[in-house]
């Protein structure tokens, strides 16, 4: 698949998952109307949708068509939704734009930021709960939904981002902390998506345990290409303010091994997942594809 027809593919998919979101938000309505403004606001504002397609594509890649995993996409983006309203807020990164606009605690004062993101963490649940009615066995939503409950909380995400809060305005971490800070804090949730794709699809064990240690991989990579376009990024390009980072006196891969190093890791990541997705026995050309253009990403 050459890059015209991997940014078609892209495209088109995004549409699909932009449609399905849509769905699953919540009416505006009700004396508590302005909270579900708010999460719309804050979702439907031309994210990249990574998580979601990651999840979509590992499904399809186990030979798997069926809506029930439609209430696990919009689960996690909402999930990854939250984590970005609350990554911005003063006490966290203090940025005023994300996806191109202001952010939701500046459109809607810091409270409200602050219950959208909650909002927002507990609707992943309640969304993904309806699966449940769909049709499928309820031992594989019940795996579904443990997954993006454990990624997502201290033992992920959350957790990463605590370690990620605490070693602010150290100038020096060691590499093992920081490791841990970007598997956690952008891995384990990408890891989620790859594996509820995976386990909805009825993959085993051994498979589930491949794809997330492929998908840990591409998540550090993630983080590590976000650090780079931090520095050599634009604001345009990013829909997100530069200089995040050395604002707020963040240790990251750059500031801890120089561009060129953090570079290369991007790549070297980015192969070991290549390698971990191509030791198994279904194929994805276009998730390959897909991993492969991530790893120069510019937005
Ligand atoms: C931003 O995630 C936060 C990180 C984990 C680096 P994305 O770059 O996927 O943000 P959106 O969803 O496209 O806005
Ligand atoms: C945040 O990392 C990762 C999350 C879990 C939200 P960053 O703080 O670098 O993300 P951006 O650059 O604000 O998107
Ligand atoms: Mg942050
Ligand atoms: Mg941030
Ligand atoms: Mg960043």
């Amino acid at each position: 698949m050459d890059t015209v027809e991997l940014k078609k593919e892209i495209e088109k998919r995004t549409q699909q998952i932009e449609q399905i979101l849509r769905r699953y938000l919540p009416q505006a309505s009700g004396y508590q109307k302005l909270i579900m403004e708010a999460m719309s606001y804050s979702m439907l504002s031309g994210g990249k949708r990574l998580r979601p397609m990651l999840m979509l594509e590992t499904y399809h890649m186990f030979g798997a068509h069926h809506t029930v995993i439609e209430p696990f996409l919009a689960a996690i983006e909402m999930i990854h939704t939250y984590s970005l309203v609350h990554d911005d807020l003063p006490a966290m990164d203090d940025d005023a734009y994300r996806r191109g606009r202001r952010t939701t605690h500046v459109v809607y004062g810091e409270a409200m930021g602050i219950l959208a993101g909650d909002a927002l963490l507990n609707y992943a649940f309640e969304t993904a709960t309806q699966a449940f009615s769909m049709g499928e066995d309820p031992a594989r939503v019940a795996k579904a939904m443990q997954i993006l409950a454990q990624k997502a909380g201290i033992y992920g995400m959350l957790g990463g981002q605590v370690v990620d809060v605490q070693n602010e305005g150290h100038k020096q971490i060691d590499a093992d902390t920081l490791d841990f800070i970007y598997r956690l804090k952008t891995g384990a949730l990408i890891a989620s998506a790859m594996m509820i794709g995976a386990v909805l699809a009825g993959a085993n064990e051994q498979e589930v345990s491949v794809l997330e240690q492929a998908a840990v991989r591409v998540g550090v990579a993630f983080q590590i290409q976000d650090d780079i376009l931090d520095i050599t990024g634009t604001a345009e390009q990013l829909g997100k303010p530069i200089g995040s980072d050395e604002k707020n006196e963040k240790s990251t891969y750059v500031t801890l091994y120089g561009m060129q190093a953090a570079q290369e890791q991007v790549e070297k990541l980015t192969n070991e997942a290549v390698d971990f997705m191509e030791s198994l026995p279904v194929k994805n050309e276009f998730l390959t594809g897909l991993l492969l253009h991530l790893a120069g990403r510019r937005s």
